[in-house]
């Protein structure tokens, strides 16, 4: 039988997620696995890898929400996935590069880069912003407005 590489991981974020304080938790929960269906869906739609896609979200906040500090944490969180999929021996080196460099560039929403690297900017827009109007994203987060845009135009929604 073939492991299923992301439950793998899900399961990997349940742990840290369950060891967190009640608002934490629940607000790590909510966002991640938001994160990463809208990971797997843009993935899909662009012709990517969703296991790339769904992995890279699932660990993209990995160090914030487990120290509660927001500060660099696309980089520390690109950091702490290295080991975590390097220890389940189921990632190629190639693979864990583009999710590890897709973590760490995450927070860079004004610039473009390689596919895995949007499809995960645009899946953390979807999460934190798609139940609310085009006007709220633009007042309370203006650097994620023109991707929530593109994003609703490449989906026709
Ligand atoms: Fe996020």
């Amino acid at each position: 039988m073939q492991i299923n590489r992301v439950k793998v991981i899900e399961t990997v974020v349940c742990m840290m997620l369950d060891s967190l304080p009640d608002e934490r938790r629940t607000a790590g929960y909510i966002h991640i696995f938001r994160a990463e269906q809208a990971a797997a869906l843009i993935a899909l739609r662009r012709g990517l890898d969703t296991e790339i896609a769904a992995v890279g979200a699932l660990l993209h906040d990995y160090d914030k929400y487990l120290t509660g500090n927001a500060e660099e944490h696309a980089k520390k969180s690109a950091d702490a996935s290295l080991p975590i999929l390097a220890k389940t021996e189921l990632f190629t080196p190639c693979e864990i590069g583009v999710i590890a460099t897709a973590i760490a560039a995450h927070s860079d929403k004004e610039n473009v880069g390689a596919p895995y690297d949007e499809v995960l900017k645009d899946a953390d827009v979807l999460s934190h912003h798609f139940l609310k109007s085009a006007d709220k994203v633009k007042e309370e987060y203006p650097r994620a407005y023109q991707r929530y845009l593109k994003l609703k135009e490449e989906f026709s929604i």
